[in-house]
C-alpha cells in the first residue's frame, strides 16, 4: 500500500505560520511494494492546483495568499504501479505585509550607560474585549528578548523570542493563538530584557549593539462572533516599569528574579513610542525557536568546602536550572554554573567575564523558579542560600527546535559515547544561531565553527529552517568587498568584514551541505550572488603582491589557519594560514563549479573549474616538491589537498603515505586544528590508509577524540588538552611564552568544531552519504575496520528514513539497508560487489 507519511510546509509538519509568498511544500511516501516510486502527485491549495513528479520543495504558485488565513494542502500521489494515496496538512499565513497599527514602545524615562546592563522592562496592558471572541491572534516582536503572559499564563513555549537576527535588517515576530486564554477582563504582561540587541552580548563586552534600549511591538487581534474585529496594539496606553519581578537579565551574567515583588503595586508609568534603528523587515518567525529539549536530573549532590551545594547533572549542556523551593519571604538563593570542578568546587575561570549566576528572592512557601531570560553552559550547578532539604533541583536543556534526524551506534562503547558528545555539542550550540560555545562571554555565531561542523550537524538534525534563517543574516551582512563577518550576526565584532578562509568559506560550504541534506536548490540560488562575491574577494587577495607561482596562494589579509592545533600557540596556527587558505579556496571553487552547473550557470562553472586548476597548481608548486611531499610538513597541509581532491595519481599516494608517516611520528596522534580535523580520517581512509584512520579514531591518549571520552568529557572540547592528562584545566594563554594574551585561556568544554569527525563515522564506518540533493540518490559503502563487529545507524532524509545495519559474524559480512520511496542507492559492499537499489528493505551477505 502507498501512503503519504509526511507533508511539510516550509519544512514544518505542523504549526507553520509564514510570510513567504510562495511557501515550499514537500512530502514523503511509504510503500510496502519494493521499488515503488512516485509517478505523479496532484497538489491543491485553495484555488491552486498543480501536477508534479517531484516530492521536495515545490513552491506554491497560485494566486496571492491572504494574510492571517488558514490554508490546507491536499496531496494525491500516484506511484509507478498506479497505487494512490491521499493526505492533507495545514499552514497559516502571517501578516504578509499587513501594516502594524501597533507602535514600538519603550520606557521613555529609563536610561542606562555603556558600562551597565539594561534592567528588564515590564510592560502591562489591561483590556476588556467588547464581545464574545471566536478567535484571538497575538503578534509580538521586541528589541531584546521577551516573555509574555496573558492573565498570568505563559504565552507560547519559546525562549528568547523574537530570536537572534541581524536586527538592522530583519526581526522576526511570533504568532500565537490565544483564543483559549482570553477572559472577560484581561491583563497582558510582557517582560523585555536586553538579550542580544541591547544587553552585553559580544566578546568585547559591548552593549547597545543593535538598540539603545529595549522595545516591544505587539498586536492582539480579536475576531468577534458578530463578524467584527478589534486590534489592541502597543502604544502609550501601555504601562511600563523597570521595577518588576525580573530585576536583572543578561545572557553572559545570568538573571535575578524577585518573587516578593507585587506587580499590582509596582511603579508603572505610561510607555513611550520609539523606533528601531534603520528599517528592518518584520517577518513571521522563519527559524527554529529555542525550547526545552530535555529535562535533566542530577546524578549527585555534594556539599563543597565553601559550603555551596554542588549538583552534578552528569552532562554538559546549554540551559537553565529548575528549582522547586520551600522558602521564606526575602530568602536569597544563588545558582552558579560551571563545566568542571577543581578540588570539589566550581571552576569558573574558563567562563572569563561571564558571571553565569541566577539569583532568586523567595516569597513564602512552595515555589518554582527557572530562569527565562538567560541561559548557561554547564554540567554543575552550585547552590547557596538554601538547605538541601528545601530544594529539588532539575535542569532544562535548551536548544533550537531542530528535529532529530540521525543515529549511529557501533560495537565500540567509547565511540558511541563520542557520538553522544557530538550530539550534545550540537544541541548546546544551536541556540537560535550556531554558536562556538554556550558558556563563556562569547556564544557568538562564529562562522568557521559551523563551516566545519555543518555536515555532521545535518546528519544528526534537520537544520533546514535553522540554516535558512542564519544564512539570510549572513547575506545581509556580507561586506561590500565580498568579505563575510567572522561572526554572524556581526554583533559589534571589531574585526573588519574581510574574506578569510574556512570562516568566510562558510558562505559556500554551509548552504552546500544543507542542500545535499535537504535538496532545496532555492537556498543555493538565494546564496549564489554572495558566494560569487566572496570568491571574487578571495581571488583578489590571492593575486595581491603575488607573481608567478605565488599567484593564487591566498595569504592576505588574515586567516585563522590551523586554529587550535595541539602543536604551538595561536601565532603558529595563524602562520599556517596560507596552506589552509589556498586549499580551502580550491575547495570552494570546486563546490561553486557544482553549484553553478546545478543552477545552469555553465560559464561560471567552467570559470570556477579553471580557477581551481590554477590554485591547485600553485599549491603544488609553492608548497610541495611536485611529487607529493610538502616542503614544510604538517598534518593539515596534507589532509586538505587529499580530502579536497587536489592531487593526482602517484602524488596522491605519496601525500597519503607522508600523512600516515606524520601520524606515526606523532605516536599515532593527530596534530590538526579546526580546519584539518574534520577531514583527517577521510584523507587516510580514502587513500589506502584505513587502518591508520581507525587507529586515530580509537586512540585514547591526548590529543584524540577518545581521550576526551576517557577523561569523562560529555561534549566536545575546544582544545585537545582542555583537561590535561595530569588532571589540571588548561587555562594557559594561547600565545606561547606570553603571560597574558587577552584570550583569558580559551578553554571551552563545549565547542563542537572537533566533533566534525562524526561525519566520518556516518560516511565511512556506516558508509552512508548523499550523492545528490536531499539524498535523492545516495551511496552506501561501509568501510569496516578497527575491530568493529557491527555498526548501525539511520538518517531521516526528506524522502524518508534510510537505515544501515551491518555486522561481521562467523566470517560473514551482512548488511541490511532501507531505501525510502523516491530515492535510489548505489551500494558497494566491502568485497567490492555493487548493487543499484530502489526503495525497500535489502539484505546482503558476503564473505569477510
Ligand atoms: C571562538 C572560536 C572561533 C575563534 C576564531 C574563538 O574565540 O571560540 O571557536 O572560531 O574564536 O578564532
Amino acid at each position: 500500500m502507498l501512503t503519504i507519511a509526511k507533508i511539510t510546509v516550509e519544512n514544518l509538519e505542523t504549526g507553520c505560520v509564514t510570510d513567504r509568498p510562495h511557501p515550499r511544500i514537500s512530502f514523503a511516501l511509504e510503500s510496502d511494494r519494493p521499488g515503488a516510486a512516485l509517478r505523479t502527485a496532484a497538489i491543491t491549495v485553495g484555488d491552486w492546483h498543480t501536477e508534479t513528479a517531484e516530492q521536495l520543495h515545490i513552491p506554491y504558485a497560485g494566486p496571492p495568499l491572504h494574510p492571517l488565513t488558514d490554508y490546507t494542502v491536499e496531496i494525491r500521489a500516484t506511484d509507478d504501479a498506479g497505487e494512490t494515496a491521499q493526505a492533507a496538512a495545514g499552514f497559516s499565513t502571517g501578516r504578509l505585509g499587513t501594516p502594524w497599527t501597533a507602535k514600538w514602545i519603550t520606557d521613555g524615562e529609563y536610561t542606562f550607560g555603556r558600562e551597565e546592563s539594561p534592567a528588564p522592562m515590564t510592560f502591562r496592558r489591561r483590556f476588556t474585549p467588547r464581545g464574545r471572541a471566536k478567535r484571538a491572534i497575538l503578534h509580538a516582536a521586541a528589541l531584546g528578548i521577551y516573555e509574555l503572559t496573558l492573565n498570568g499564563e505563559k504565552v507560547g513555549t519559546q525562549y528568547f523570542a523574537p530570536g537572534f537576527t541581524s536586527y538592522e535588517h530583519q526581526i522576526q515576530y511570533q504568532s500565537y493563538d490565544v483564543t483559549g486564554q482570553l477572559r472577560k477582563s484581561n491583563e497582558l504582561i510582557a517582560v523585555v530584557a536586553g538579550g542580544w540587541a541591547c544587553g552585553f552580548f559580544n566578546y568585547n563586552r559591548k552593549n547597545k549593539i543593535s538598540a539603545d534600549k529595549q522595545a516591544l511591538l505587539l498586536e492582539l487581534r480579536v475576531f468577534y462572533e458578530d463578524g467584527s474585529d478589534e486590534i489592541l496594539g502597543t502604544d502609550t496606553d501601555w504601562d511600563v516599569t523597570t521595577q518588576g519581578s525580573y530585576r536583572f537579565a543578561e545572557f553572559y551574567d545570568g538573571e535575578t528574579y524577585d518573587a516578593t515583588v507585587d506587580l499590582a503595586k509596582a511603579p508603572f508609568h505610561p510607555a513611550a513610542v520609539t523606533a528601531p534603528r534603520g528599517t528592518p523587515k518584520l517577518l513571521a518567525d522563519y527559524g527554529s525557536p529555542v525550547r526545552v529539549r530535555e529535562t535533566l536530573t542530577p546524578i549527585s549532590c555534594q556539599k563543597a568546602a565553601s559550603g555551596e551545594i554542588i549538583y552534578d547533572f552528569g552532562q554538559n549542556f546549554a540551559g537553565v536550572v529548575c528549582a522547586q523551593i520551600s522558602g521564606r519571604h526575602g530568602q536569597r538563593i544563588t545558582f552558579r554554573h560551571a563545566e568542571v570542578l577543581v578540588d570539589g568546587e566550581l571552576f569558573v575561570k574558563p567562563l572569563r567575564t561571564a558571571k553565569a549566576t541566577a539569583t532568586y528572592l523567595c516569597r513564602d512557601g512552595e515555589q518554582t523558579y527557572s530562569p527565562r531570560l538567560t541561559y548557561m553552559g554547564f554540567r554543575y550547578a552550585g547552590v547557596s542560600g538554601i538547605d538541601e532539604a528545601d530544594l529539588t533541583l532539575s535542569a532544562y536543556a535548551l536548544a533550537s527546535d531542530i528535529p532529530e534526524a540521525g543515529s549511529f551506534e557501533c560495537s565500540n562503547a567509547p565511540v558511541n559515547r563520542f557520538v553522544q558528545n557530538i550530539r550534545w555539542g550540537g544541541l548546546s550550540n544551536f541556540v537560535d544561531i550556531p554558536t562556538d560555545c554556550p558558556q563563556r562571554d562569547e556564544r557568538q555565531g562564529w562562522t568557521g565553527d559551523i563551516a566545519v561542523f555543518a555536515s555532521t550537524a545535518c546528519y544528526h538534525f534537520d537544520m533546514s529552517r535553522f540554516f535558512d534563517k542564519w544564512l539570510l543574516d549572513m547575506r545581509a551582512e556580507q561586506g561590500r568587498s565580498g568579505g563575510i563577518p567572522m561572526v554572524v550576526p556581526r554583533q559589534g565584532d571589531r574585526w573588519p568584514t574581510m574574506a578569510t578562509s574556512c570562516w568566510g568559506d562558510s558562505c559556500i560550504t554551509v548552504p552546500w551541505t544543507e542542500y545535499l541534506a535537504r535538496g532545496d536548490a532555492a537556498l543555493l540560488k538565494a546564496q549564489y550572488p554572495a558566494m560569487k562575491r566572496f570568491l571574487k574577494a578571495a581571488k583578489f587577495w590571492s593575486e595581491l603582491l603575488a607573481v608567478g607561482k605565488y599567484r593564487r596562494i591566498w595569504r592576505f589579509p588574515f586567516h585563522f589557519g590551523d586554529w587550535c592545533a595541539p602543536e604551538g600557540g595561536a601565532r603558529d596556527w595563524i602562520a599556517r594560514g596560507k596552506w589552509v587558505g589556498t586549499a580551502y579556496f580550491a575547495n570552494s571553487c570546486a563546490i561553486m563549479a557544482e553549484i553553478a552547473s546545478l543552477l545552469d550557470e555553465t560559464e561560471d562553472a567552467a570559470y570556477y573549474r579553471r580557477l581551481r586548476t590554477e590554485i591547485i597548481r600553485s599549491y603544488r608548486r609553492v608548497f610541495t616538491d611536485g611529487y607529493g611531499k610538502l616542503k614544510d610538513e604538517f598534518q593539515t597541509a596534507y589532509v586538505l589537498p587529499l580530502f579536497f581532491g587536489m592531487t593526482d595519481g602517484a602524488e596522491t599516494a605519496a601525500m597519503a603515505d607522508n600523512l600516515a608517516r606524520l601520524v606515526k611520528e606523532a605516536d599515532n596522534h593527530l596534530t590538526t586544528g579546526f580546519t584539518g580535523t574534520p577531514y583527517l580520517l577521510f584523507a587516510l581512509s580514502d587513500n589506502g590508509h584505513l587502518r591508520e584512520a581507525y587507529d586515530l579514531l580509537l586512540q585514547d591518549t591526548c590529543p584524540s577524540w577518545l581521550y576526551e571520552v576517557r577523561s569523562g568529557g560529555t561534549t566536545i572540547w575546544e582544545r585537545w588538552d582542555a583537561l590535561r592528562p595530569d588532571g589540571t584545566v588548561n587555562t594557559a594563554p594561547l600565545t606561547k611564552g606570553k603571560k597574558d594574551d587577552g584570550s583569558g585561556g580559551m578553554v571551552s568544554f563545549n565547542h563542537y568544531a572537533n566533533g566534525a569527525a562524526g561525519d566520518w563515522l556516518y560516511r565511512r564506518v556506516l558508509g552512508l552519504e548523499p550523492a545528490s540533493g536531499g539524498y535523492r540518490t545516495f551511496r552506501v559503502r561501509p568501510m569496516p575496520g578497527g575491530g568493529l563487529t557491527w555498526a548501525k545507524g539511520s538518517h531521516l532524509t526528506p524522502y524518508g528514513k534510510i537505515s544501515v545495519d551491518w555486522r561481521i559474524e562467523n566470517g560473514a559480512f551482512t548488511l541490511a539497508l532501507r531505501v525510502p520511496v523516491g530515492s535510489a542507492c548505489e551500494l558497494t559492499l566491502p568485497n567490492g560487489e555493487t548493487h543499484s537499489l530502489r526503495s525497500g528493505i535489502h539484505q546482503y551477505q558476503s564473505p569477510v
